[in-house]
């Protein structure tokens, strides 16, 4: 069957046997190993030929990692992928790939916050990069932010602090008519339930340590975009600095695709389960998750994506620290702790780094307050974590 008429569930859980002879091996093997031996003087000559596509040195491919990067491609909708050590390898490279020295990039003001920082001030230090951060609810604001050096659109949709949405294929589109590439990080939604590429994004980028891995035991990022720029970063950025993800990685990650599609199924289910008793409770003032008809950008988000993930972020009726204290210490099935998109369900008060992580000014911007508090729904029971929300609500309640 043509691979390209195939369905999303079918190219992740169904191994093509491409680049491993097959003994009946239900799973592809890990290629754990960093440089290709070449019958002779010609083979190595046609490998740098074609570097592009070559196994020579696993700094740029590595065939593990090409199953996993064309998989990802194809449900994204793109041409080609490339995966990296780290979400941050991936925001950075793309980055990179699009800006040069006195460019100037247009954000939004609640982008994750170490890609806040790379852009606000490692790449103003540097290269002398400047920045516009922008509220990024409508066109008009990326519109009136483009200067003459404006190189790079940074969408990140949904913010995975507040949820925020931006309309990316407007957006995409007003880049496209100006000359101004696009990067967006799609981590919240997945390439399964938003297609950014088809939508006019350059480069999307991704943790894939989040979803993609889904089993909070693999730090890794990716690149999905056009074979051009991923060619082109592959031997700059990627040679240059070498921010590629492991074989053993890589093949984690395929475990993982395998049941991508059931995960997010199930992260969507509880995650609305859970959004509905937080509405709800009187105890929580608000909650930012997009499949909620209450949350500000909702008719946005049903319009861009087909499915929710279950980050999700909502306010306390409080702001006093104490209360907010004994809330997260509380909780008994929510670990405390950063990151999300696991498999287990995870709290965390953005206001415990974000003060430390970023300029106050750059802080108050995003508009988080003491009381916002950040949860991920893993897989576990909803009803079980529900009742553990509520155990910990009635406690600062009383
Ligand atoms: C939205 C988002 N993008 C990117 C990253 C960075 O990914 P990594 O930690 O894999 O470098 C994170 C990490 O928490 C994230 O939440």
């Amino acid at each position: 069957m043509d691979r390209k008429k195939q369905r999303d569930r079918t190219i992740l859980c169904n191994d093509e046997n491409e680049y491993w002879e097959n003994k009946g091996a239900i799973v592809p093997p890990l290629y754990q190993n960093s440089l290709f031996a070449f019958d002779g003087w010609d083979g190595i000559d046609k490998a740098f030929d074609n570097l592009s596509e070559s196994f020579l040195y696993s700094r740029l491919h590595n065939p593990t990692s090409r199953i996993a990067e064309k998989k990802i491609a194809a449900i994204a909708g793109a041409e080609d992928a490339k995966l990296t050590a780290s979400g941050m390898g991936a925001i950075s490279a793309a980055i990179m790939h699009f800006v040069n020295h006195g460019d100037h990039i247009v954000t939004i003001k609640d982008i994750y916050a170490p890609a806040n920082t790379f852009i606000n001030e490692f790449l103003k230090e540097k290269c002398n990069v400047d920045c516009t951060f922008v509220d990024g609810s409508t066109v008009e604001t990326f519109a009136e932010a483009i200067q003459e050096n404006t190189r790079l659109i940074y969408l990140e949709s949904p913010a995975s602090i507040t949820m925020s949405i931006q309309d990316i294929k407007a957006i995409a589109a007003l880049a496209k008519s100006k000359g101004i590439n696009t990067v967006i990080d799609n981590t919240w939604a997945t390439p399964l339930f938003q297609k950014c590429i088809p939508m006019g994004i350059d480069i999307e980028v991704h943790s894939v340590s989040k979803y993609l891995c889904g089993h909070s035991d693999v730090v890794a990022g990716v690149m999905i975009g056009s074979k051009k720029d991923l060619g082109e970063i592959l031997l700059k950025e990627h040679a240059l600095l070498g921010p590629k993800m492991a074989p053993f990685e890589s093949w984690l990650l395929l475990r993982s695709l395998r049941t991508l599609p059931l995960r997010m199924k199930a992260h969507q289910d509880g995650g609305s389960q859970v959004a509905h008793f937080l509405e709800a409770h009187p105890m929580v003032k608000s909650v930012n998750w997009p499949g909620l008809k209450s949350f500000s950008q909702y008719e946005l988000a049903a319009k861009q994506m087909s499915g929710y993930g279950s980050l999700m972020s909502f306010e306390l009726n409080t702001n006093d620290l104490a209360k907010i204290k004994s809330f997260v210490d509380g909780l008994q099935l929510f670990h405390l702790g950063v990151s999300w998109g696991g498999h287990e369900s995870l709290v965390y008060a953005p206001v415990i780094s974000y003060a430390k992580e970023l300029p106050p000014e750059r802080f108050d911007a995003m508009g988080i307050v003491a009381g916002l508090i950040r949860i991920s729904v893993g897989l576990e029971d909803p009803k079980d974590l529900i009742e553990d929300l509520d155990a910990a609500l009635a406690m600062i309640g009383e």
